[in-house]
């Protein structure tokens, strides 16, 4: 079987990236218009990139409109600002979130219609150019041909794709992460991990996809600990910014499988963090995996790589030590549970028969070499209360 590899057209990563990145952002447009979100304002990081573009005379309008996960509004919202300004490509700085809006705004200035138009189609038609400038290290959205909408009506995160969605620059600076707060950190650093867990165990991992979730495995068991301990290290924001990048790539040319199934329902009705809710779920739903079929084998693997597997352990042993050591992971770095995140238990109960639905209709769970059934699901949704 044959399979295709994508990745952005240019990576530009390493310390002082956006500093350099003028030479490349000329080649894509004359004006850009900016999403990202107050916080980039505030910290001084918008200032960063505006000062590249003028330097290279490139013109842009400002938007910090993405002050949450992006929903259909700010999407439309986005789209109305760009050609009012008259851009011409579009520039995103921040974590997953203004990345997102941005190729959904992207997609819509040439595919037309409404969002949820596209849902388990592919987006086809070229968009104007797209850089990426990530803040956080964990979601790998630069790298990646998705886009996660949540869809306000029906309070679904929609899953949009399409090869032309994938960035045309990527510039993965880690200076721009380190004034992440320690929450940020662990919950998108845990992102991070699941991107490469979920993309080297699917069944639509390939070989060239292993390559790239395994060093990332190695550099976030390596390194998260350290990122969030102190944030001001700048080496281990390095390798933590490097290890995103590579788990996105990744789970772009695999898969994710049950837990982003899971979590994204979580996310949508409780607004639950995209990180937090995949934390949250990692531990159970390897549990249930783990059974599937060549699992135990990838999961020593990744148990080998980390430098956990001992001599004499089966491939079962190394699987279940693996688990632990996540579990050990997310323990460290102060996961809260649905409790701990104000998430009401029988608000969540009343739910548990929609979030299973729309986590097997958003086909993820399926990549799983253990396909779990709506009852399964739905058992794990529950033990996330014992
Ligand atoms: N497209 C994909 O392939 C993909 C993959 C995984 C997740 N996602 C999506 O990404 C979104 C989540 O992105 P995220 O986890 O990066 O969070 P985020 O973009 O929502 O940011 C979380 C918070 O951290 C702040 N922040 C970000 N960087 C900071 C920095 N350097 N210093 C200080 N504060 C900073 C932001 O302002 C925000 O308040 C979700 O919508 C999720 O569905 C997309
Ligand atoms: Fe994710």
């Amino acid at each position: 079987m044959a399979n295709l590899f994508l990745s952005p057209r240019k990576i530009l990563s390493g310390k002082e990236a956006l500093e350099t990145s003028g030479l490349y952002l000329k080649e894509l447009g004359s004006k850009a218009l900016i999403i990202t979100d107050n916080i980039m304002v505030s910290t001084g990081k918008v200032q960063k990139v505006t000062k590249v573009l003028e330097e290279n005379a490139i013109q842009y309008k400002l938007w910090p409109g993405i002050n949450s996960e992006p929903t259909d509004e700010m999407v439309y919202q986005g789209i109305e600002l760009y050609s009012e300004a008259g851009c011409d490509f579009l520039i995103a700085l921040g974590g997953g979130s203004p990345i997102d809006a941005m190729k959904a705004i992207g997609a819509l200035i040439t595919n037309k219609g409404s969002l949820t138009d596209y849902m388990g189609k592919e987006l086809k038609k070229t968009i104007p150019n797209l850089v990426a400038i990530p803040t956080t290290a964990g979601t790998g959205s630069e790298a990646t041909q998705f886009t996660i909408i949540t869809d306000t009506k029906n309070n679904v995160k929609m899953l949009l794709k399409g090869a032309v969605l994938m960035p045309s620059l990527a510039i993965v600076d880690p200076g721009l992460t380190i004034t992440s707060p320690a929450t940020v950190t662990a919950a998108t650093g845990i992102d991070a991990l699941t991107h490469a867990v979920e993309a080297y165990s699917s069944r639509k991992a390939q070989p060239l996809s292993d390559v790239f979730a395994m060093s990332a495995c190695k550099r976030i068991f390596g390194n998260l600990r350290q990122a969030y301990i102190n944030g001001s290290d700048l080496e281990a924001r390095n390798q933590m910014a490097l290890a995103a990048l590579e788990a996105g790539i990744a789970f772009n040319n695999s898969s994710v499988t049950i837990v982003h199934g899971m979590s994204r329902p979580i996310g949508a009705l409780f607004h639950v963090t995209h990180g937090v809710s995949n934390a949250m779920l990692l531990g159970a739903c390897l549990k249930f995996a783990v059974e599937g079929e060549g699992t135990e084998a990838r999961f020593a693997d990744i148990a080998k790589t980390i430098g956990i597997f001992k001599e004499g352990m089966t491939a079962k042993d190394a699987s279940w030590e693996l688990i632990k050591e996540i579990d050990k992971l997310c323990s460290d770095l102060h996961i809260p549970t649905l409790k701990d995140y104000g998430v009401a238990r029988d608000e969540f109960f009343n739910n548990i028969d929609k979030m299973a639905d729309d986590a097997l209709i958003s086909g993820s769970p399926d990549n799983t070499r253990r396909k779990p059934n709506k009852d399964e699901i739905t058992e794990i949704y529950k033990s996330l209360w014992i």
